[in-house]
């Protein structure tokens, strides 16, 4: 093969991207709804963080609870494959991130009542009134998250700006199925990657109030 010849998948002039299954899969790369334990290879609870970014939460967390497994799910591959390559890179067991639009993922992939908990941590808040329709925290979301949590199963959420706080927690109440708990109270970090969330790290070192949400599926 000369300079100019590419191998089968690799595009023209781009280098070729490194392998990162099965820390980052796409839709494309399942063959259809996923069974846990034969995703992560066993049967302990599994968890999902949903818009994981470069998945600070998911590195951290699957260290600390090496019996728990951890998927997180990233719209944006370049961040999403970020994060994974860390995971890859300690050949973390329990951690996985899946390309995907999180609704679609959700609503056509995960199987029902199956999930321990689902952690949404600073989802984009689309300041502009004109861009609101994009925010991912809906009546119809809030009702996804239900359906794939187990009874007694949590949902965290974070997030910095008040107002998709109140987004958010409306959407919660209204549904009527959870119950609000405890929310972790905010400790002082003891180094630079010692924060639940890269934004959250970002938002508290600009000095801004986190909003904190805790709820458990009751219904
Ligand atoms: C503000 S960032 C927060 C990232 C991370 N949770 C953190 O706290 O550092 C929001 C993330 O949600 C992702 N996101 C937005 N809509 C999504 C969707 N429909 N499905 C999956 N991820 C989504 C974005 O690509 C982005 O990485």
């Amino acid at each position: 093969m000369n300079d100019l010849e590419t191998a089968p998948g690799m595009d023209a002039g781009q280098p070729a991207r490194e392998d990162l299954s099965p820390w980052f899969l796409t839709l494309d790369d399942l063959s259809g709804p996923l069974a846990w334990p034969d995703f992560f290879g066993n049967t302990g609870p599994v968890e999902l963080d949903i818009g994981c970014g470069r998945g600070l939460f998911l590195f951290n967390t699957s260290q600390e609870h090496p019996e728990r497994n951890y998927l997180g799910l990233e719209i944006d591959y370049k961040e999403g494959r970020r994060g994974a390559k860390r995971l890859k890179k300690v050949a973390r067991p329990n951690a996985r991130v899946l390309g995907c639009d999180a609704r679609r993922a959700l609503a056509e992939f995960l199987p029902q009542a199956s999930v321990a908990a689902v952690h949404v941590y600073f989802p984009d808040p689309w300041w502009k009134a004109k861009h609101h329709k994009r925010r991912l925290f809906t009546a119809e979301f809030t009702q996804l998250v239900f359906d794939v949590l187990q009874p007694g199963g949590e949902l965290h959420g974070w997030t910095d700006v008040f107002d998709y706080w109140e987004l958010m927690t409306g959407h919660i109440r209204e549904h009527g199925g959870f119950t609000e708990r405890a929310a972790p109270d905010e400790r002082e970090a003891q180094h630079h990657m010692d924060y639940h969330t890269s934004f959250e790290r970002k938002k508290r070192l600009a000095g801004w109030p986190i909003y904190r949400g805790r709820w458990q599926k009751t219904v």
